[in-house]
């Protein structure tokens, strides 16, 4: 019997700001089988695809892509928040549910020979992983798959990012 996952998710209303309701995953993570699953019913969408990256967002999606990348056999890629990689890099801005940021990858880390999984642990807007398929796809890799762990679907941001050409998963919806 699979786990119910969306239960080992704690909603926090009023955070950061008011009105958000924040899904919070540390619950998730602390369940040794539920860390487990989340990792694996990710990873086994992948497998036999040519997936040569897993690239993670910071700071939650480093969380869930590392395990990913562990269980596909490939390389990690962190998408990181400006001013935080010590190479040169290339950025791209965007809005998120409450606020602002820019996110940052090394520039020589992929090139046109790459198909990168893109995997955070939850989709909003959109605005975070459409600005990071944006910058993965500068680099001239393929990006065409996102897997999320969670999808708040009245958002829309699934709904914007299929718009880009990329194929979205989420375990919760
Ligand atoms: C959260 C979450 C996603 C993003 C989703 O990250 O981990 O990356 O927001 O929102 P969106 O779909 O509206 O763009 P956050 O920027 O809060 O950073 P954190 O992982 O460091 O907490
Ligand atoms: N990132 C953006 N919106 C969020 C929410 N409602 N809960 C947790 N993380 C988020």
């Amino acid at each position: 019997m699979p786990l119910d996952l969306k239960a080992l998710v704690r909603t926090i209303p009023d955070y950061p700001k008011k009105g958000i309701l924040f899904r919070d995953i540390t619950t998730l993570i602390e369940h040794p089988e539920g860390f487990k699953e989340s990792i694996e019913r990710i990873a086994s969408q992948y497998r036999g695809q040519g997936i040569t990256h897993v690239a993670g967002i910071e700071a939650r999606g480093f969380i869930f892509g590392a395990g990913v990348a562990i269980a596909l056999g490939v390389g990690f890629i962190p998408i990181r928040k400006k001013g935080k990689l010590p190479g040169e890099t290339i950025g791209q801005n965007y809005a998120l549910e409450y606020g602002v940021d820019t996110i940052e990858i090394h520039a020589d880390v992929l090139d046109g020979d790459d198909k990168v999984l893109l995997v955070d642990d939850l989709i909003a807007t959109g605005g975070t992983a459409i600005a990071a398929v944006g910058l993965l796809r500068r680099t001239g890799a393929t990006v065409e798959d996102a897997a999320f762990v969670i999808d708040l679907p009245d958002l829309g941001g699934a709904d914007k990012l299929k718009a880009e050409r990329v194929v979205v998963s989420a375990l919760i919806a």
